[in-house]
């Protein structure tokens, strides 16, 4: 029996985000660049805004970049990657406008766009293996914001980072 194969591109569901940034350090150029290509692979545009090589840069700059990318429209989503996952996701998180969560797995990477809707994740090359990392920016990529009881929290998020905020207590 013939094989019939269907080259016709599927294009992505409505609900997938347009165009994701992407960013990292050194310690997570590698894995950057799987997710990038992964991302690719979905139908879904890529900002690479670097680090383009594994030479030593900071990673402030770089979840800064991806967290300003997101706020300011260039980017629906973002995906920031250091050794650990952890101070790329601080520096993202200091971009007012930014729900930034560091995911270890599936369940954490659903769970924070389900809940807390970040719109910027971030994972560590040194910590996840590739095809973990890759499963767990699907989960979150096809999960969807609740809404409901957790609306109102995030809205409480989003203003604390607002420029006028009252002192925590
Ligand atoms: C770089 O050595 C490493 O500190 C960085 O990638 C990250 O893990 C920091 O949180």
């Amino acid at each position: 029996m013939a094989v019939v194969t269907d080259t016709t591109p599927v294009p992505p569901p409505a609900d997938l985000p347009g165009i994701v940034a992407v960013g990292s350090d050194h310690a997570g150029f590698a894995l950057k660049q799987e997710l990038a290509a992964h991302l690719r692979a979905r139908g879904i545009e890529v900002l690479d805004l670097g680090a383009h090589s594994a030479d030593r840069v900071d990673y402030p700059d770089f979840g800064a970049a991806v967290g300003r990318a997101v706020v300011d429209g260039r980017a629906d989503l973002g995906v920031a990657v250091c050794g650990s996952g952890l101070g790329i996701c601080m520096a993202a998180n200091k971009v007012p406008g930014v729900r930034a969560a560091t995911v270890h797995d599936v369940t954490s990477a659903r769970l924070t766009r389900q809940h807390n809707d970040a719109n910027v994740i971030c994972l560590g090359e040194r910590l996840i293996g590739v095809e973990v990392a890759k499963d767990a920016l699907d989960a979150w990529l096809d999960a969807s914001f609740e809404g409901g009881r957790h609306a109102d929290r995030v809205a409480k998020l989003d203003a604390l980072g607002a420029p006028d905020a009252e002192p925590a207590r």
